[in-house]
């Protein structure tokens, strides 16, 4: 019997996907989760509300996750940073698509607005979330903690530099509440802690949401966005493998419920990509064989992502075992057809197919004379499972149309992305 319900905890998911996100580069550290630990100790001493404690963390934890390169990421370490506007809204305008985050979605969208003497508490026409401004704050304050030095050793003049923006950039109230930390000794101990995960997970005070299989499907949608989105070259992906994923499984005979579980494997299989620079996934060219090491790293960061969800085991092994190979070349295991479950198996050749037949800006799909030829020797040699690959053949322009019309709908979604992002910054909505 299958539940219709899982108990996932989504202060859980988020801080898996925040960890992934700050792999890009180790200079950016673990700043997702020190934003989410500032941010939230902030609102603990202004005496905000339980919810909006929660929703102020969560955002922290997500809050830069629209800059998708490493320079912009990079860039967003700077003090004054130039362009501060873009991710907050790319971020945003991606969050808000998942309905139970959509005022989540909101406090990113202004997690750069200054406060101008008060004017800043506005912005198109509506009040700002306080929590915005509170990320603000935490965020210019984490990027002042430097692994390199004591962070005691760097109180005073963190919290200096902050006083002397008071009123201009951050809201007079806020910065009193972070200069009445300042000899709160173990705030700084902790927000400088390579432990910080498990800090948090004993300091926020977080509730166990139950998600229905539904919710959790469209959650991963959200996640399969922001993976996608990085770069237009792979912005539809993750949709096409999860559609070819779905439908193989049908025709396999997975159950609906089953079906449910690999659509998200689908869109959650490329997760490891969050930590990958939209530099390298967009490189004109042949990586070079760092990048490429880089590049190849991204299953392991899916796998170490989702294996700590007890109730999302299947997603998490047919999701991150789509680069294994039954005859053992695949990677990062290796594991061989004794060890290889029917939905990764089916994951991979969903992968492969729709890798083939995709149209990328620098190049068409694959017709199907050679896509079959492609799939036929990667059967014969045991890449693949060759019983799948006799099913993909047998319902070849099925599956096809099916990549096709899903990847259409994914490129519809990006295309209107692209065009209210474009919106909103010539609107001048985050105009600093
Ligand atoms: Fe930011
Ligand atoms: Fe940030
Ligand atoms: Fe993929």
């Amino acid at each position: 019997m299958f539940m219709q319900t899982l108990r996932v905890n989504i202060f859980d998911m988020a801080m898996a996907i925040a960890k992934v996100v700050d792999m890009i580069n180790t200079a950016i550290g673990r700043h997702h989760l020190q934003v989410a630990y500032l941010a939230y100790q902030l609102a603990d001493a202004l005496a905000l509300s339980d919810n909006e404690k929660f929703e102020i963390f969560i955002a922290g934890l997500l809050h830069d996750i629209g800059a998708f390169s490493l320079q912009e990421r990079l860039d967003l370490l700077e003090f004054e940073d130039t362009q501060p506007g873009e991710h907050a809204i790319a971020g945003s305008l991606i969050i808000k698509t998942f309905k139970p985050f959509e005022s989540i979605a909101k406090l990113i969208r202004y997690h750069h607005l200054p406060w101008r003497h008060a004017r800043g508490a506005f912005q198109d026409h509506a009040p700002v979330p306080v929590g915005s401004h509170i990320i603000h704050l935490a965020d210019r304050v984490a990027v002042k903690v430097s692994a390199d030095e004591p962070v005691l050793a760097m109180v005073s003049g963190i919290c200096e530099s902050i006083a002397k923006r008071s009123g201009e950039i951050f809201a007079p109230e806020h910065v009193d509440a972070l200069l009445a930390m300042r000899d709160r000794e173990y705030i700084w101990l902790d927000a400088a802690s390579n432990d910080i995960e498990n800090i948090l997970k004993r300091t926020v005070n977080y509730p166990s949401r139950e998600f229905s299989i539904q919710q959790l499907v469209e959650f991963s949608k959200l996640i399969c966005s922001l993976i996608d989105f990085k770069s237009e070259f792979t912005a539809t992906h993750s949709s096409g493998v999860a559609a070819v994923a779905v439908e193989l499984a049908r025709i396999t005979g997975f159950s609906r419920n089953e079906r449910r579980l690999i659509e998200m494997a689908g869109y959650l299989h490329d997760l490891g990509k969050l930590a990958i620079p939209s530099e390298i996934i967009e490189k004109p060219g042949q990586l070079t064989q760092h990048e490429r090491f880089v590049m190849r790293a991204h299953v392991y960061h899916t796998y170490q992502a989702l294996e700590p969800f007890q109730v999302l085991r299947l997603v998490s092994q047919w999701g991150s075992l789509h680069q294994e190979r039954l005859n053992g070349t695949g990677y990062p295991f290796g594991l061989d057809a004794d060890d290889l479950p029917l939905g990764a198996r089916i994951m991979a050749v969903a992968d492969v197919f729709t890798a083939l037949t995709e149209d990328r800006p620098y190049r068409k799909g694959m017709d199907a004379k050679n896509t079959k030829a492609v799939l036929k020797t990667m059967a014969d040699q045991e890449d693949l499972d060759p019983r799948l690959i006799d099913r993909v053949f047998r319902h070849y322009d099925m599956l096809n149309t099916i990549r096709k019309n899903a990847q259409k709908e994914a490129m519809d979604a990006y295309v209107a992305f692209q065009n209210d992002l474009e919106r909103s910054l010539k609107n001048g909505s985050m105009q600093v």
